[in-house]
């Protein structure tokens, strides 16, 4: 059997085990980090519809029909179709003191994973790598212009994260968790981001669009096309979405 205790991923496991005995005892203590995100000097922001009304969809049907397709056409996304999967994603849909809850659970409603999208093709939004600001519910531009080259490129050229129409890419604000859940918060930053790629890829099934998650990439480069420092936020996932038919 090829399974060496020591090697890192198990020993992560194993050492991020909650144990009876153990649970409540003291250990590192990490720095709480900011629970919102904001770039206030964006050149451009775009306020989108925090409750849009998309056609209804079957909800089974979805399930049943949700497939990852890479094969996209080259119609733009319409504003609408835009606002409706980044609300599914990360749509505020309760405000309860002090928290802001989301479409998507989030381990102890701390929402460490931050929303980023590389826009293609959007009718209305200009291309360029933009930041979701929860708060006001906004896309702030990051960096303006064609940005398929090197996503496509941090994403061991698979070619369709450059045809689609957007890009979703999440990271994760490690101290957001840390500071509660310690090393085990690790953990709960890709089951946060799981949750909210099958939210993406349910609400791209429901309206008619093709939807694929990647997990193959290199971290550095998309840290740096979305300007963080891969310490303290870290690339998590990203998923392509495009039109059909
Ligand atoms: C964590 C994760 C990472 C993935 N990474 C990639 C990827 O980098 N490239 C890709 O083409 N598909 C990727 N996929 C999609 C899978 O290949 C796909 O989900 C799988 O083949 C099952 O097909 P289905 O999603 O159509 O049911 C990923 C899926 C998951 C859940």
């Amino acid at each position: 059997m090829n399974s060496d205790e020591t090697a890192i991923g198990r020993r992560y496991l194993k050492e991020t085990r909650y144990r009876r005995d153990e649970l409540g005892a003291r250990g590192p203590v990490y720095p709480a980090a900011p629970r919102f995100k904001e770039y206030a000097d964006a050149p451009q922001r775009l306020v989108l519809d925090p409750a849009p009304s998309p056609a209804g969809a079957d909800l089974w049907a979805c399930l049943g029909e949700r497939r990852s397709l890479r094969q996209y056409r080259d119609r733009p996304l319409s504003l609408e179709e835009l606002t409706a999967l980044v609300w599914a994603t990360q749509g505020v849909t309760l405000a309860s003191h002090p928290y802001l809850l989301r479409t998507a659970p989030s381990a102890g409603a701390l929402y460490p994973v931050e929303t980023y999208l590389a826009v293609h093709r959007v009718s209305g939004v200009d291309a360029g790598i933009w930041h979701l600001n929860i708060i006001d519910f906004a896309l702030e531009l990051l960096t303006p212009g064609d940005c398929r080259r090197p996503l496509v490129e941090a994403c061991l050229s698979q070619q369709f994260m450059g045809t689609g129409a957007v890009a979703f890419i999440w990271t994760g604000i490690l101290n957001r968790a840390m500071v509660k859940y310690r090393e085990r918060a690790i953990r709960y930053l890709f089951l946060d981001a799981g949750h909210i790629c099958q939210n993406l890829m349910l609400a791209a099934t429901a309206l008619g669009l093709g939807c694929c998650p990647v997990g193959a990439f290199f971290d550095g480069e998309v840290e740096q096309l979305v300007q963080v420092d891969g310490q303290e936020e870290v690339a998590l996932y990203l998923a392509a979405v495009g039109t059909l038919g």
